[in-house]
């Protein structure tokens, strides 16, 4: 069995009010921040940056901040984001010249590090890199936008990037990224999957009469995992 842990992506999140509701979901007992960095070129949306990661630690947020780089290149904004205060640091394998020495950027910054999959990435990335991986994190949709659908063949990605972890004998996390759902998050679990992101789930599922209200979803989901 493994620990299961509950990554909201603010990226649903009401970016005019964003410290509130990173507290709000963090209160209702979600275990880490997961943070979109996209800029306009490695996938076709703006998003935010490490000023934005700054001021969440500033307002209070001591949950690790996982944040999800999709953006090219990536070295600069590594060194940034450690500045900042992430705790994880993950990029696409294809938007870095040397990933080699962007992972060692990050875990010389003192961060984990790991690389994201998209649907048609081979896992291959991982074979001469395995050690310097703290988190493999797979693409249950394209990048670029929240609210898409979970693509159905990640399941068996799950199994192959597990199996791989495994064999490794390292204690990596194996993340999931894209339509993740109350409904879908058990079986994404039984092929493999420790952490689960999910954003419009998460952000969408609140009452108009308690904006707050993160509790229920969160319930909903540790629930099916505990089946
Ligand atoms: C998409 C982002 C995701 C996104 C997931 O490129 O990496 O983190 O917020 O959103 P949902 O959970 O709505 O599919
Ligand atoms: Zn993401």
């Amino acid at each position: 069995a493994h620990d299961f842990l509950i990554a909201p992506s603010i990226l649903s999140a009401n970016f005019a009010r964003l410290g509130d509701e990173v507290d709000n979901v963090l209160a209702a007992g979600a275990d880490i921040v997961h943070f979109d960095v996209m800029d306009n070129h490695y996938v076709p949306n703006l998003t935010i940056g490490p000023m934005v990661c700054k001021a969440l630690r500033d307002h209070g947020v001591t949950a690790p901040i996982d944040v999800h780089l999709m953006v090219k290149p990536v070295d600069r904004m590594i060194s940034d984001f450690i500045e900042a205060g992430a705790s994880y640091i993950t990029f696409h394998p294809e938007a870095s010249e040397h990933i080699d020495r962007s992972l060692q950027l990050i875990r010389d910054g003192g961060c984990n590090a790991g690389l994201v999959f998209n649907p048609a990435t081979p896992l291959s990335y991982l074979d001469y890199v395995m050690d310097k991986i703290d988190m493999v994190l797979l693409m249950s949709v394209n990048p670029g936008f929240g609210g898409q659908s979970f693509i159905p063949g990640t399941l068996d990605k799950l199994r192959e990037a597990r199996a791989r972890i495994d064999a490794s004998g390292r204690p990596i996390r194996l993340e999931i990224d894209g339509g993740v759902k109350v409904d879908n998050i058990a079986q994404i679990a039984a092929a493999g999957a420790d952490t689960f992101v999910a954003g419009s789930a998460i952000f969408n599922a609140r009452q108009e009469s308690d904006p707050h209200d993160f509790d229920s979803v969160i319930q909903k989901m540790r629930a099916a995992l505990a089946q």
